[in-house]
């Protein structure tokens, strides 16, 4: 059975709901993901919670450095009234409330480890950790990925035996190498760029591969029919009539 599913969906499902929130993972769910793609982060007094940027202020009620900000004030703050009126009293999620969400959806995830500045190897062997402790069995083995080499080999040194996925936004040429050397199993790649010929090599290789953001139908299709595993979308409902089963 492959690692990756044919479509996950971005940040939860960030054209309909507020992103890296539990209701934007319901919403997934709802609208037929099987897995989907969010950001793990550090609050300033080491509690893993869903969160892209390093500041507050896009997509919570809150202002400044989410390293500054402590779990009891990122607690206090709206995480859904920004991206609409509707889902205002929507929270921050710890991982932990997100993997219960998860279990109870039945959805597969990968998390992304996005660590602050200078909490590469920290915010590293902590998703690791809570993950090795908390991730039942009856769920499709998650994937841990990331752009930042320290914080894939501290999350390999923390927990060896889960998948990890190396991140990029362009396929570099010495992709191989680098996989190998941070004992990553799949990899991550930005679609912008992105050609048949690489992914024939990458798929050659026999390592499983993820593209990241895809909104458009036709340029999904295409990625598919290249033979990418896995395409991450914003836009669930454009995505999946086309994807493969
Ligand atoms: O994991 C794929 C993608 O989410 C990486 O970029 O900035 O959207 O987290 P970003
Ligand atoms: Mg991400």
């Amino acid at each position: 059975m492959s690692l990756l599913p044919a479509l996950l969906g971005h940040r939860g499902a960030r054209v309909e709901a507020p992103e890296n929130t539990l209701v934007g993972i319901a919403r997934a769910a709802e609208l037929g993901a099987t897995w989907v793609e969010v950001d793990v982060k550090l609050s300033g007094d080491g509690q893993l919670i869903l969160m892209h940027d390093e500041t507050l202020e896009r997509t919570t009620s809150g202002s400044g450095k989410l390293a500054d900000t402590s779990w009891e004030q990122i607690e206090a703050l709206d995480a859904g009234a920004w991206f609409d009126e509707r889902y205002a009293g929507e929270r921050v999620p710890l991982l932990s409330q997100v993997i219960a969400r998860l279990v109870e959806l039945g959805l597969g995830a990968n998390l992304e480890i996005k660590p602050c500045p200078g909490r590469e190897a920290e915010t590293g062997r902590a998703v690791a950790l809570q993950v090795a402790a908390d991730w039942p069995d009856t769920l499709p083995a998650p994937v841990l990925s990331s752009f930042e080499a320290d914080a894939l080999l501290a999350a390999r040194d923390a927990a060896p035996g889960l998948l990890r996925g190396l991140l990029v936004e362009d396929l570099p040429d010495d992709w191989h190498a680098r996989m190998t050397a941070l004992d990553c199993t799949t990899l991550h790649v930005g679609q912008r760029s992105l050609l048949s010929a690489q992914v024939s090599a990458v798929k050659t290789a026999e390592v499983p591969l993820m593209v990241y953001t895809v909104n458009n139908a036709a340029r999904a299709k295409e990625l598919w029919s290249w033979g990418v595993d896995a395409i991450v979308t914003d836009d669930l409902a454009a995505l999946l009539p086309g994807a493969p089963r």
